[in-house]
């Protein structure tokens, strides 16, 4: 089976993504790979970041890796808090940081509209190829369920009545954003 080291040190979506290519492809982490230290997330943009987190690792083992990397864009907010989504109330802010101040600043506001979006990075023999996925809902006014993490207990999708942290993950897994970027990872790495 194809092994791929995934350039993240979030143990959620190392486990989300391991059950999303169970059987296609050998999800190899971090620290299985020996690779140790803050991965750099610099650029302005989801592709440009997902691009530096992948070459950090291509950089270092030489092995076909990818990395991911998410976006919450707020339509009431111009689509903020976008790539900053991990940083949104400030550098090592926690994920109930970041919600806090979301409900702050759409506080009374009736559009909720917002996406999360997702950008794969894939380096195979040193060349990038990029997947993307996309799942759209509205923000919630207060936080419901216990599951998943970042600002899943206040983004509904669509066509559901529940938020993401109130779905089994198996659920979640079919419908979001990332999901839907590694089944289009996985197509790539299957039909050939
Ligand atoms: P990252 O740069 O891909 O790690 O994602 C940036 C931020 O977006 C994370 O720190 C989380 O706050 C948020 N995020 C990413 N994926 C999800 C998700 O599946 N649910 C909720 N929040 C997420």
């Amino acid at each position: 089976m194809k092994e791929l080291i995934f350039a993240t040190n979030n143990k959620h979506k190392l486990e989300e993504v391991r059950n999303l290519l169970l059987g296609k492809a050998h999800i190899v982490s971090l620290a299985e790979a020996g690779l140790e230290g803050e991965i750099p997330e610099t650029a302005d943009t989801l592709q440009g970041n997902a691009l530096q987190k992948a070459q950090w690792v291509w950089e270092r083992s030489g092995k076909d890796c990818f990395a991911d990397d998410t976006g919450l864009e707020v339509d009431a907010l111009g689509g903020a808090p976008g790539v900053y989504s991990a940083r949104y109330a400030g550098e090592h802010c926690s994920f109930d940081d970041n919600i806090d101040k979301l409900l702050a600043a759409l506080e009374g506001n009736t559009n909720r509209k917002a996406a999360f979006r997702t950008v794969i990075c894939l380096i195979e023999e040193g060349k990038p190829k990029y997947f993307e996925g996309k799942v759209e809902g509205c923000i919630l006014t207060e936080r419901y369920g216990k599951g998943g993490f970042g600002y899943d207990p206040v983004f509904m999708p669509n066509r559901f009545a529940v938020s993401f942290a109130e779905m089994p993950l198996d659920v979640k897994n079919q419908i979001s954003h990332r999901g839907l970027a590694v089944k289009k990872l996985v197509e790539y790495l299957t039909q050939r």
